[in-house]
């Protein structure tokens, strides 16, 4: 129905539009008496087998909604009923801000891909953690960047503000130094200044009563020494865990016209390289921490293949806007049959 019927409307307009005008009618249809649960009986996959407990969280289902799609915290209860085991909410920042002019959100049909130069537009943590003292239900994962306006040298007030005001509403947290959108954000992956940001970080959290995990999301153009760099840091600041991969530069094998757009690519170009990074951190790593896997996830088979290379937990984006809800489910039966028939190990 979303491929046949909805996905050629939405498509003939502007994709920014298209993604507001989708949390309008979402956040409309799940106010009429009865939809919610509609959506949920046809999204969602139930099953004691499908729960997995991943740093000390008990997920319903490992199918997560990727950062950047709710990032205000404005539709995570409606989003939640379409299957998904948690919502990731961010990238935010300390400061509200505009983000890049537009247009910034570009489409690349003939590669089921999208180009996006967004730069963490966002109305300000402290109002996405309003919203969240609602939450009831659903896991959230709060993702956390600086304001553009942050020297680097800066970057740690900024993280620390968001992780302070996030930190009674979100599950988890996502460091975020890997949006290429933010001028010079991803220097803060380098060795000395990324190990800094996280011990402090860390170090706050394990001050706290009821610490909560932290994560780093992490670009796919990394080099192999960059990655074992990653692996290194990961386990002296202990932190949580690594979500691989967030967008990358490369351009390689797109064929669509909007290919020469400054951003992100995301989708099924890049499949197989962020499956390549999460198969070289878990067995570089010996498994030694959780990885949520993520990019160009657009099949119940892409997924399970992340699986089967180290992901815990895997989450969409794109491959929800281009396959639609039916994605959620698709892969949730999968991994429940796989699970079933004992050929799936490492999930649930
Ligand atoms: C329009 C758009 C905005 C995004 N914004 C963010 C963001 O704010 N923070 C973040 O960590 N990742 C962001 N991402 C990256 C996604 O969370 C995800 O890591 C990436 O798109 C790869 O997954 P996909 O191929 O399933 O889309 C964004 C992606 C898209 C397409």
């Amino acid at each position: 129905m979303y491929k046949l019927l909805l996905r050629p409307i939405l498509f003939l307009f502007d994709p920014e539009e298209v993604h507001y005008f989708t949390f309008s009618a979402i956040r409309f249809a799940c106010k009429i008496p009865g939809m919610s649960g509609l959506f949920k009986s046809l999204y969602e996959v139930r099953d004691p087998l499908l729960e997995k407990e991943v740093f000390g969280i008990r997920f319903k289902n490992p199918v997560g909604l990727a950062a950047g799609f709710d990032k205000d915290a404005k539709l995570y209860k409606e989003l939640s009923y379409f299957g998904f085991g948690f919502i990731e909410i961010g990238t935010l920042t300390p400061k509200a801000q505009p983000g890049n002019p537009r247009k910034r959100l570009f489409r690349l049909r003939e590669d089921s891909a999208v180009i996006n130069r967004m730069g963490f537009n966002n109305g300000g943590a402290v109002e996405a953690a309003n919203r969240l003292k609602e939450n009831k239900t659903v896991l959230i994962g709060g993702n956390i960047g600086k304001n553009k306006d942050t020297a680097n040298e800066d970057a740690g007030t900024d993280y620390d503000i968001c992780f302070e005001a996030l930190f009674p509403y979100a599950d988890y947290f996502v460091v975020n130094v890997s949006s290429p959108n933010t001028p010079n954000l991803r220097a803060l992956q380098e060795k000395e200044p990324l190990k800094a940001l996280l011990l402090a970080l860390q170090q706050k959290n394990l001050s706290k009563p009821s610490p909560k995990p932290i994560l780093l999301k992490i670009a796919p153009d990394l080099t192999d020494e960059q990655l074992l760099d990653i692996i290194e840091i990961v386990n002296e600041t202990k932190i949580a865990g690594v979500i691989a991969t967030n967008t990358t530069l490369s351009r390689d094998g797109l064929v669509s016209e909007n290919k020469v757009e400054t951003g992100g690519l995301s989708g099924k170009p890049l499949t197989n390289r962020s499956t390549e990074v999460i198969r070289f951190l878990s067995e570089k790593s010996n498994k030694s921490f959780p990885i949520i896997g993520v990019g160009g996830i657009h099949s119940a088979d892409d997924a399970i293949e992340k699986i089967r290379a180290g992901a815990s937990l895997v989450q969409l984006y794109t491959g929800f806007i281009y396959e639609g809800p039916k994605l959620v489910r698709d892969i949730n039966k999968r991994i429940l049959k796989e699970l079933k028939q004992g050929t799936l190990h490492n999930c649930g």
